[in-house]
């Protein structure tokens, strides 16, 4: 086995324009999901095996009055990162150390899975973690390219996968063994509307196709007490993101997303005898509470950042996970429930669907109309939540 870099991704120009391409696609959502976590200003932060160092440079930018290090095993790309706050370091995540407690956010992008002492280097890091800190592992995953329709492309990147692994001890399925690691899934659905909207508007792309689907059926643990919080469904909803604005039938005009530290892995799914079963970790109390304390100051938050008033929305569309608090997050809001739409009984829970359909709905019932603003409230188990304010053209 060798090691990272030696012979494979050495750092020539290629591995530069790949690396650099890399942060193109994955910096969005992952700035977007340290934001949600939240980087305090004063914040000591930690980039593990930086790459390039453009989360490195961000991390700059969100904590002006903090510090940032960016490690890896050449230094050489982030050199050129012309940031003077930026401190950079060769270090080896596998075995040089940190101080215990020296560091509030602790970031590692496409590393860990590369390491083939990945299971003791997830240990190590918390411990590097002062009190309230976060640690925060982004992975990539085999799932999409074993279940894609081509066979050629299937064929080329199990190759692929074989030689990363035979070489370098990559394991292209690690983050999806982690427990917690794909229910929070669910709110996915409208964070992809959102990147891919940005990119389309950016002259990347000239269309983007977001399909959301889930098979919630499946995780239903029919034989546990708590049956009653998941009336899940399998649903499925595909959107459309087109460059021409004349062809399109919503503008995303904005949206904020929160993951509460507190919250994650409170449920979690398990592959059992082929079926994924929800399971709960720490019993905590106050769930209700917090969709409705993040919905709420989200909604605010997303309607300041449109400069919009909550009388001036038509519908407030939410995800359905459960009717009361649902109802209460429009009554915290003011708002008539003639103004959502409730499909329990019909549907159940769709997952990231949910209020695709609903707004389906309200289009084909003509009760949506040019200029009307919509706000989608999405959540994702595992504790994620997502404003997103959309406007009919
Ligand atoms: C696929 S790249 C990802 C770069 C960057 N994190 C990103 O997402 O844009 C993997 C990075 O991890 C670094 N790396 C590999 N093994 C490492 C180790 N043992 N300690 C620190 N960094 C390592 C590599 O040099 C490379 O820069």
């Amino acid at each position: 086995m060798e090691k990272y870099g030696e012979t494979l991704f050495a750092l020539d120009q290629d591995e530069e324009i790949r690396l650099r391409l890399l942060a193109q696609v994955f910096d969005p959502l992952c700035n977007r999901t340290l934001e949600s976590l939240g980087v305090a200003r004063d914040a000591r932060c930690l980039e593990v095996g930086a790459g390039s160092g453009s989360v490195a440079q961000w991390l700059c930018g969100q904590a002006p009055d903090g510090e940032v290090i960016a490690t890896d095993l050449d230094l050489r790309l982030l050199e050129r990162v012309q940031e003077l706050r930026l401190r950079r370091l060769v270090h080896d995540v596998t075995t040089d150390p940190f101080p215990d407690g020296s560091f509030d956010v602790i970031h590692a992008r496409l590393v860990l899975s590369h390491l083939p002492q990945r299971d003791a280097v997830m240990r190590r890091m918390p411990r590097w973690l002062r009190p309230g800190g976060f640690v925060l592992i982004e992975s990539f995953c085999w799932f999409p390219i074993d279940s894609a329709p081509h066979p050629t492309y299937r064929k080329v990147m199990q190759r692929w996968s074989n030689l990363i692994c035979g070489t370098l001890g990559t394991d292209s399925w690690w983050s999806r063994s982690q427990p917690g690691s794909f229910l929070a899934f669910c709110n996915a659905g409208m964070v992809a509307v959102q990147l891919a909207d940005e990119q389309v508007r950016a002259g990347t792309h000239r269309y983007a196709l977001v399909v959301i689907a889930d098979r919630l059926s499946e995780l239903v643990e029919y034989g546990t007490g708590y049956i009653e919080l998941f009336n899940f469904a399998d649903g499925a909803a595909a959107v459309l993101i087109a460059a021409d604005a004349a062809a399109t039938r919503y503008e995303v005009l904005g949206g904020a997303h929160h993951t509460d530290p507190q919250w994650v892995d409170s449920y979690y799914g398990e592959i059992k005898n082929g079926e994924i079963k929800v399971e709960r970790g720490e019993k905590l109390d106050g769930l209700g509470e917090a969709f409705l304390d993040n919905f709420t100051t989200l909604t605010h938050k997303v309607l300041a950042g449109i400069g919009a008033e909550v009388a001036e929305v038509a519908y407030f569309l939410v995800t359905h996970g459960n009717q009361d608090t649902h109802r209460k997050y429009l009554a915290a809001l003011g708002v008539d429930p003639a103004r959502s739409v409730f499909q329990y009984e019909r549907d159940g829970h769709l997952g990231g669907a949910d209020p695709l359909q609903a707004l389906e709905e309200l289009e084909q019932e003509d009760r949506i109309g040019s200029g009307d603003l919509v706000i989608v409230a999405t959540a994702g188990s595992g504790f994620n939540w997502g404003v997103t304010a959309l406007r009919r053209t």
